[in-house]
Formats: C-alpha cells, structure tokens, sequence
C-alpha cells in the first residue's frame, strides 16, 4: 500500500528524448497526477536538454510554465544554441534556491553550485547567442530543423530505409547502417539496432541528401554475400515504420 501522506513522486518530463526525441504531454502528465490523487504531492523536473529552447517555438508543444505545478526546467546551451562549451541553464522555484544556497560573505550574494564557482564566460555565450539570433531568428531556425528532419526521414523511406520521425521533434531515427566506417564517418549516434541523426540549425538540405545518397550506394556492400535484407527495426521503432520484408505494407500480400 502507497502512504499518500508521505509519498511524493520524482517526475522527469524529458523535452527531447535522447535518442528518439520524445516530447511528453505534461499537461497530461500533471492531470493523471492529479486525478490519481497526488495532488500537491509530486515533483517534475522538465528536462529539456535539447528541445527545451524549441518548444517555445513550436505551436503543438506543450507550454512548460512555473504557472503549472512544476519544480524545476533545464536546458543546454550547447545543443540547439551552439554555444562552443559544454553550458546550460536551470531554473526552479526560489523555495527550492533557498534549500540549496548559502550566503557567501566575500561575494555578498548567495551561492547555489555544487562546487561554490562557475563558469563566467557561459553565461556570456548564451547571452551573446540569445541576443544575435533573436526572438525571430531562433524561431526560424526551429521551423528550418523541423523541416530539414521531416526531408531527412521522407527521403529515408522512398529510399526503403526504416525511419521514424516523432511528432514534434527533429531526431530522425532509422536502421543502423552496418558498417562502422560509415557510423564513424557521419558520426551517427547508435542503440542497438537503430541510429539517429538529430537535425540542428547547421545542417544543411544538402549535407542531408549527401548523406542519404552516400547510404543508399553503401549499403547493398555492407550485406554481400549473405544477400540484402532490409533488417527488422518494428521493435525500436514500431511496426508501422519498419520496412522490413515482414511489416513493409508494400510488399504485403493483401
Ligand atoms: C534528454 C537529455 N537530458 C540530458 C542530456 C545531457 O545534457 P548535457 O549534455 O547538457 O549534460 C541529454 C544529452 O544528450 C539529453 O538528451
């Protein structure tokens, strides 16, 4: 039996799976939350490593607001703002800064890191990043990635490679190409039987077709011998996506 007077849950609303770009419904979340009786009893920290500064910017998305019962947003400077050293920004309810920091008297102001220091020229890269993009210029750039990560996985599947795009987000998942130099060359990040490519602001249409060219030449090689079949992804990346002998709807006979 759940004690519902001590229990308090640790939520993490990821904006931005790592590897599948997943945007959970956080609206949903606090709702089911709510009317399973937690009420004032939980705690969500939206975790928006890399989509945190596009949602915003997407109509769809769900509105991450102190005005909803959450305790904590981050963000990384680095990812989707290009900010040249690892940085990033989190920001929760004073109640919870007050826990954490202490006053530091050479400084004459309160101190809330781990280590009682921090980077200086962070701070000024996102600023400087902020301020030069603008409110207009990110919003472009965040259309610009949604609609370079739909070509991406469009031209994947005319090319009858199993690819997967989830709503929302620009990382495009698709069959493991199997050939670590290939992996290697285009530095695909890969999970088991799946890779993916995460569209940012600096790739291009064109960078995006090479690299589908480049895939589709390459691959009959990787698979000489034993002949080619394309390989099974329906568990990752579920049935309806998967081209594979077994669930391409194509080649179904009905
Ligand atoms: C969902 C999510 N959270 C956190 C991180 C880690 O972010 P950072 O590189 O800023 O430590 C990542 C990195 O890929 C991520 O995808």
């Amino acid at each position: 039996m759940v004690d519902f007077d001590t229990f308090v849950i640790l939520l993490l609303f990821l904006a931005g799976t790592t590897v599948k770009g997943a945007i959970d419904d956080l609206d949903r979340i606090i709702r089911t939350l709510e009317k399973c009786g937690f009420r004032d009893r939980f705690y969500i920290h939206c975790d928006g490593a890399l989509a945190g500064l596009m949602m915003p910017f997407i109509k769809q998305a769900p509105k991450v607001t102190f005005k909803k019962p959450i305790g904590s947003v981050s963000v990384s400077g680095h990812k989707f703002m290009g900010c040249p050293v690892p940085c990033g920004v989190v920001i929760t309810r004073l109640e919870h800064v007050k826990v954490l920091s202490t006053d530091i008297e050479y400084l004459s102001s309160r101190d809330a890191t781990i280590m009682g220091s921090r980077n200086g020229h962070a701070p000024m890269f996102l600023w400087y990043t902020l301020n030069k993009k603008g409110y207009r210029g990110i919003r472009k750039e965040v259309q610009k990635c949604l609609r370079n990560a739909h070509h991406l996985a469009n031209r994947l599947r005319e090319a009858g490679v199993s690819a997967y795009l989830n709503e929302l987000s620009s990382t495009v998942v698709f069959e493991r190409p199997h050939d670590e130099a290939f992996v290697h060359k285009w530095q695909l990040a890969c999970e088991g039987s799946i890779a993916h490519v995460v569209v940012m602001p600096n790739v291009s249409v064109e960078k995006l077709n090479n690299f589908v060219e480049e895939l589709i030449g390459e691959r009959p090689r990787w698979h000489e011998g034993g002949g080619f079949r394309v390989p099974c992804v329906a568990k990752d990346i579920g049935q309806e996506n998967c081209l594979c002998g077994v669930h391409d709807k194509k080649l179904r006979v009905v």
